[in-house]
């Protein structure tokens, strides 16, 4: 749960929708190309559903009910099916399609931005564990 929430989820698509569809957003995008990025937003959203409820799962499984495996099982084989879908679309629809909007300064420009993002990320996750353990306390 910590590599799909921490790594896929707020990492690698905090990337996506926070540096790479935020510029994007402001080019004049082709309706295609405008529509798969949606797909792709709300593909993120479907994603973050999916994991909220496996979470649940894992909570309710943790408690006692027997019956939550059964849903566990059912949300990762989900995401199983999900993600490779959603990385295809990336890798070989999306991507290359949004390079052409860029130009080789900005393409360089986002990808500092991108080390920078990931650069802060390990600082996120403790600040978030400990402001955590003083909520709990
Ligand atoms: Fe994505
Ligand atoms: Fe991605």
């Amino acid at each position: 749960m910590d590599f799909i929430r921490i790594y896929a989820d707020r990492t690698h698509h905090g990337k996506e929708e926070e540096i790479l569809f935020r510029d994007l957003n402001k080019r004049p995008l082709s309706a295609e190309d405008r529509r798969v990025m949606n797909e792709l937003i709300e593909d993120h959203v479907f994603g973050r559903k999916i994991t909220k409820a496996l979470v649940d799962a894992n909570s309710r499984y943790r408690n006692g009910d027997e019956i939550a495996l059964a849903e566990i099982a059912e949300k990762l084989q989900t995401l199983v099916e999900f993600y490779p879908k959603h990385i295809d679309k990336e890798d070989k629809v999306f991507f290359p399609a949004a390079r052409a909007y860029l130009t080789d300064t900005e393409d360089q420009a986002m990808l500092a931005e991108y080390w920078e993002f990931d650069r802060k990320m390990i600082h996120e996750k403790y600040e978030a564990l400990v402001e955590g353990l003083k909520r709990s306390k």
